[in-house]
């Protein structure tokens, strides 16, 4: 019986080897056929080999710089301007709180993820006792309102390696009124003026007597004959 068994054995462990190479050549073609099919459709799929980037990246951060052919922003001077000085202040507070999770703001508040923001307006960059970026220290100079606009609008384009993670206020009036604010907080920087065009008009009492200004000129560029240009 255990003879038996032992020559069964060894013939099945003969036939046994040769069905092992059979079964072992076939996991590998199995396995190299597998590999290349994965391959062609990985490179279907995720362009590996191409540096391609999307052309719309997949979501959309809110607050962030969005690249469109809109019309011109206007400038910060005019955004400044565009209400008054109060409001635009009591706008720029309650924006601010954009900002409270990583900045304090009056004077002498602790640093936290962001240095303390009292007088930064006007004040050097980087000047506190802060661990800043190099990128920013490197920057050099005094913030100003135009410098601020550029800094809120994107920090990352306007400073890249720039340890503030904060995606970008897209609105100039949101960057004014922010400004504004922080100009309030032991800053004083005089706020630049805007002169609309005479076209605009002026405020208030001054319109009508602006206008009247206005079509003189026209009136003097069409000729000397006065009647000529009134139509
Ligand atoms: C996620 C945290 C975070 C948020 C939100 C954030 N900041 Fe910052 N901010 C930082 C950090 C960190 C730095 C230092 C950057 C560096 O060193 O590169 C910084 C730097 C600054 C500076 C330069 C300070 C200096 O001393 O020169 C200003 C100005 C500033 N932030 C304003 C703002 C305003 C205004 C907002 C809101 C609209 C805001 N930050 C939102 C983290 C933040």
């Amino acid at each position: 019986m255990t003879q038996d068994n032992s020559s069964q054995s060894e013939a099945a462990s003969q036939n046994g080897g040769g069905d092992l190479f059979n079964t072992a050549a076939g996991w590998v073609l199995f396995a190299a056929g597998l590999g290349l099919g994965l391959s062609i459709l990985s490179g279907k799929y995720f362009h590996g080999d191409k540096p391609e980037r999307p052309e719309q990246l997949g979501y959309v951060i809110e607050g962030a710089v969005e690249e469109s052919a809109g019309p011109a922003e206007m400038s910060m001077a005019e955004a400044l301007n565009m209400m008054p000085a109060a409001e635009l202040l009591a706008a720029g507070e309650k924006a601010y709180s954009k900002c409270q999770s990583c900045h304090t703001i009056d004077a002498g508040g602790a640093n936290g993820i962001g240095p303390n923001l009292a007088g930064v307006m006007g004040g050097p960059v980087a000047g506190k006792a802060f661990g800043y970026s190099a990128e920013l220290k490197a920057l050099g100079g005094n913030w100003d309102w135009d410098r601020m606009n550029d800094w809120l609008k994107n920090p990352k384009a306007y400073v890249s390696g720039t340890k503030m993670s904060f995606a970008g206020l897209s609105k100039v009036e949101d960057r004014a009124a922010i400004a504004m604010y922080l100009n309030s907080k032991g800053a004083n920087l005089p706020v630049p003026t805007f002169v609309a065009d005479a076209a605009a008009g002026a405020a208030d009492g001054e319109a009508a007597a602006a206008e009247g200004e206005a079509e003189a000129v026209v009136t003097a560029e069409a000729g000397t004959d006065p009647a000529a240009a009134t139509e």
